[in-house]
């Protein structure tokens, strides 16, 4: 990568998921941060990441961060647990310290995990995500940092991601899969009084887990401690926020083609979105 393509200059910020799932914390910044510029790249084409290796999310998520700079971003939010699960450290370790120090590259868990320390009461916590997610270990690497004396009890839900990107979020076999996970997560510790949804895909199926959660547990979807933390850095780096752009516009890029993304995005975003065709790697 040609360093001088890379230095800091005024950009979008860029919003990376494997697929949809980071649209959710996309409205989320928008509604919190509107006057910014935001460029979003799906990666739909190689969806799933959910149950890939280590070294191909991580390889997937570098190209992608890699692109976003290139289309002039200086901060990359990778809005998706699997990503900043399996990639960021290595991304922010290996990668970045080579390119331009002044480009970030921000995950989802670390906001995530920060909000829990005052939201359960029984220190007892649920974490639904992807296989990759759940088995990266990264959640109870990160919540222990901050918070040593939290129990954290994970259930990895393969199903919910595919439910999702097909549409079927609503459907009876949501219900199913649904119920099912979220029995085995309960089963496994009954004390549990905060439910953190660990997928950008699953607040679609909230109405769902609702109904399958204990009436008194907390459910925690990730947008809105996202938003507000990435409002908290900006304030907190002047110098990062002078080369973000404020046009309040936003542009989605997808690897997949232009009119599935945009009738598929219409799940998570209700408003009429052109996509543009790009090819990673
Ligand atoms: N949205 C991604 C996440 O937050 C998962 C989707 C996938 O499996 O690719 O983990």
């Amino acid at each position: 990568m040609n360093q001088q393509h890379m230095n800091s200059k005024e950009g979008p910020i860029g919003v990376f998921d494997s697929g949809y799932g980071g649209l959710t914390i996309l409205e989320n910044f928008r509604k919190t941060l509107p006057g910014y510029d935001y460029l979003y790249l799906g990666d739909n084409a190689r969806a799933p990441y959910g149950n890939r290796s280590f070294d191909l999310v991580y390889e997937f998520t570098r190209q992608a961060v890699m692109y976003l700079f290139e289309q002039g971003c200086s901060l990359v939010i990778l809005a998706c647990n699997t990503a900043s699960a399996k990639a960021l450290r290595s991304i922010q370790q290996i990668d970045l310290p080579q390119l331009d120090p002044s480009l970030r590259v921000l995950g989802v868990l670390r906001p995530t995990v920060e909000a829990l320390g005052s939201l359960t009461k029984t220190r007892h916590v649920g974490l639904v995500g992807t296989p990759g997610t759940i088995l990266s270990g990264s959640y109870p690497i990160e919540i222990h940092k901050l918070f040593p004396d939290i129990v954290l009890t994970g259930e990895a839900c393969p199903m919910w991601v595919p439910l999702v990107e097909n549409g079927e979020y609503d459907s009876d076999g949501a219900a199913f899969f649904v119920k099912k996970s979220l029995k085995n997560l309960f089963d496994k510790d009954k004390d549990i009084d905060t439910l953190v949804l660990g997928c950008t895909h699953y607040p679609l199926l909230l109405p769902q887990i609702r109904r399958f959660v204990p009436r008194d547990v907390r459910v925690i979807s990730q947008g809105e401690y996202v938003a507000e933390s990435l409002k908290g850095y900006l304030s907190r780096h002047p110098e990062m926020k002078q080369h973000c752009t404020t046009g309040g516009t936003c542009t989605f890029l997808t690897t997949e083609s232009e009119s599935k993304f945009e009738e598929s995005a219409s799940m998570f975003v209700k408003r009429t979105i052109k996509a543009k065709h790009v090819r990673l790697g």
